[in-house]
């Protein structure tokens, strides 16, 4: 090892409780390689003395062989990580880093620069207490300093530091310096930073990094690494009300009832009057529990378990809070979200949600506006690609404790993952919550759908048929209708060709459009369930997700899913409606089957195939199937 902290060596204990004493400052770097961020990063890990032998060795031989500064040690290479990324000198992912001082300690997000790692940088950005925003001394305040800004704006960064770099190429000239501090400060008027402090520095010589420069007599201003180690930033977590997300609730024994969690913001202590969310049911603290005994107080950041003097009902997710600053909650809200997904985002079909420990479901709407990440103009837009930002209302299935994010990062910004493969998609701020849920009640109604069922002498049943087009889910429903008909029974046949006269007149057939298509007959579908039909639906509803979704709306063992499974080769032969020529010809975009997925049942209740059996046929299996299951009975 090079230079490590003595202590390491003398007293291992006394080092790692010096070390845990330490403030934690977590920044990010923004800028690309061709500002000098990896150059820079590579400097401070390098003064900070963490830099071991071995990798001191590597980087003096990878300096010689693919370094920028003809054999001096180039920083660059400690931080780009990858042999494949250093070859290209380009950095690709979020690395995060971390290095301390005596004062400090610090995690780094090193994320790329570029537009289509916005995600990236968001992602680092999101728990950052400070950006480090560098520019080239001899380019000035260029598009990308004004994305990343806006970006580290906008997920609730609020310390600035800017580092004007490779002052010693145009000779630590002050007035290039002031100019492109001048012209920053004025862009950054409107972003809502708390400080910006400037700095002309040369990360490659060490200008203004651990110690104020000779070459820059002129700078009154502050020297990098010491700015990094003075300022303050948790103590606005800690003065803020108490709020800690409950991630499990600990029941060993009956005795014993505990909320387990991370102190979010403030500070808590036995006698203290909370307030859990959503229920809104109060308690006072009995003990603060934690591995190493009893707390007589304990503040952000600690991980604690709580109890209560009272027996009130609370879950994971759920937030204990300062009774008299409760935070609010609701289940609609307007908020800004960043896509991270090669796959657009879908208006309206159901994304799982995270926010601090709640989870659930959410809906997105069409976004109002897109925003350009380079200027801060809004944009039409019907959805979002990868890396675009939006401003969109979702709606979440169940109420949750939150608080706006520029207030709390932590209850105020929310994952969104798809269902089916575990990506995650999105990134979400709430900016606020939209009122309309919380003034529309349920009303109890006393007859309900089992009542309905029994005056109609047969259970309420969604046969749900999906296939591709020309498949002959209508045929078959029609059949089954028929007979069901026939047997006094109450039916009712959602067509997606009919429907699409109707209601859903306004829909096409890109994805986001059959999204809607589906949401709609879903609910429709519900409430004609709930009014105790057996309802037949016959669309292609192409998607798997909204399906699951149609089928998590109705009750258990009421929803039935019918594939009929034509291949296309045969629905295309057949081409009844002679749609499929005119796809092949182009003359049909996003037709199912061409240039559309068809995402087929997994495991669906009843499977048909119309090449080996007729409608009729196939009509006839699905009735013994509802004789067989009593739905035919009351
Ligand atoms: S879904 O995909 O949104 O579920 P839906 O069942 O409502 O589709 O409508 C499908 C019907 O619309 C087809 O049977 C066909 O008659 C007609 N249609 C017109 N254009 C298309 C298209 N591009 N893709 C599929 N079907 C189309």
């Amino acid at each position: 090892m090079a230079h490590q902290d003595a202590l390491i060596a003398q007293d291992i204990e006394a080092y790692l409780r010096a070390q845990e004493q330490k403030s934690m400052l977590r920044f990010i770097t923004c800028g690309s390689v061709d500002d000098g961020k990896s150059t820079l990063i590579g400097r401070l890990l390098f003064e900070a003395k963490l830099i071991y032998e071995d990798q001191l060795a590597a980087l003096q031989a990878d300096s010689k062989r693919v370094g920028t500064q003809g054999g001096d040690i180039d920083f660059a290479l400690l931080v780009d990580g990858l042999a494949a990324e250093r070859e290209q000198g380009i950095t690709i992912d979020v690395a995060y880093r971390f290095f301390s001082t005596e004062k400090r300690k610090f995690i780094v997000a090193d994320t790329p620069g570029h537009e289509q790692y916005t995600r990236n940088m968001a992602t680092g950005a999101s728990t950052a207490d400070l950006a480090v925003v560098m520019i080239d001394a001899r380019k000035g305040v260029l598009t990308q300093t004004r994305r990343h800004s806006l970006i580290v704006s906008m997920l609730g960064v609020r310390h600035v530091v800017l580092c004007v770099n490779k002052m010693d190429l145009v000779d630590y000239d002050p007035a290039v310096f002031h100019r492109i501090q001048n012209k920053y400060l004025s862009f950054a008027a409107s972003l809502g930073f708390k400080d910006i402090a400037a700095v002309p520095v040369s990360a490659l010589r060490g200008d203004n990094i651990t110690e104020r420069s000779e070459a820059t007599p002129w700078h009154d201003g502050p020297v990098l690494m010491p700015y990094l180690e003075t300022l303050s930033v948790d103590e606005e977590e800690q003065a803020a009300p108490f709020r800690m997300a409950v991630q499990l609730v600990n029941r060993p024994n009956l005795d014993f009832r505990g909320f387990a969690g991370r102190i979010g913001s403030g500070s808590i202590a036995p006698g203290a009057k909370v307030k859990a969310l959503p229920s809104g049911k109060e308690s006072t603290i009995d003990r603060i529990v934690t591995f190493e005994g009893d707390l007589e107080d304990a503040v952000a950041g600690q991980s604690v378990t709580l109890t209560l003097a009272d027996e009130i009902d609370i879950s994971r997710g759920d937030v204990i809070c300062e009774a008299g600053a409760p935070v609010e909650t609701s289940d609609q809200f307007k908020t800004t979200l960043l896509w991270m997904s090669e796959q657009e985002m879908l208006p309206g079909r159901s994304y799982a949600f995270k926010l601090g420990t709640a989870t659930g479901l959410a809906q997105l709407a069409e976004p109002k506006y897109k925003i350009n990440v380079n200027t801060g103009e809004h944009m039409a837009a019907a959805t979002l690609n990868l890396n675009e930002i939006g401003v969109c209302n979702v709606a979440l299935d169940r109420e949750i404790a939150f608080e706006p994010y520029a207030q709390n990062r932590e209850l105020g910004g929310f994952i969104l993952i798809d269902r089916l493969t575990n990506e995650t998609v999105g990134l979400g701020l709430i900016d606020f919550a939209l009122r309309r849920a919380t003034n529309i009640h349920r009303q109890a109604l006393d007859i309900d759908k089992s009542d309905r069922a029994q005056l109609k002498g047969h259970k309420p049943l969604v046969l749900w048929f999906t296939g591709l087009s020309g498949s002959g889910k209508s045929t078959i429903a029609n059949i089954v209708e028929k007979r069901l008909h026939k047997l006094g029974k109450h039916t009712y046949t959602l067509d997606g060709d009919n429907v699409r006269h109707g209601l859903n007149r306004d829909l096409g057939f890109t994805d986001a459009d059959r999204v809607e298509n589906i949401r709609r007959v879903g609910e429709v579908a519900k409430l004609m369930a709930d009014a105790g039909l057996i309802v037949l639906v016959s669309f292609i509803s192409p998607f798997r997700a909204e399906r699951e979704m149609a089928r998590s709306m109705v009750g258990d063992g009421e929803f039935w899913e019918v594939h009929v499974d034509t291949p296309l080769k045969v629905a295309e032969a057949r081409d009844v409606k002679g749609l499929y020529a005119k796809a092949r010809s182009g003359e049909l975009k996003n037709f199912t089957g061409i240039d559309s997925p068809y995402e087929e049942p997994d495991s669906p209740e009843i499977r048909v195939n119309t090449v080996e059996t007729s409608a009729e046929e196939a009509a006839e299996q699905i009735l013994v199937k509802l004789r067989e299951l009593g739905v035919l009975s009351g």
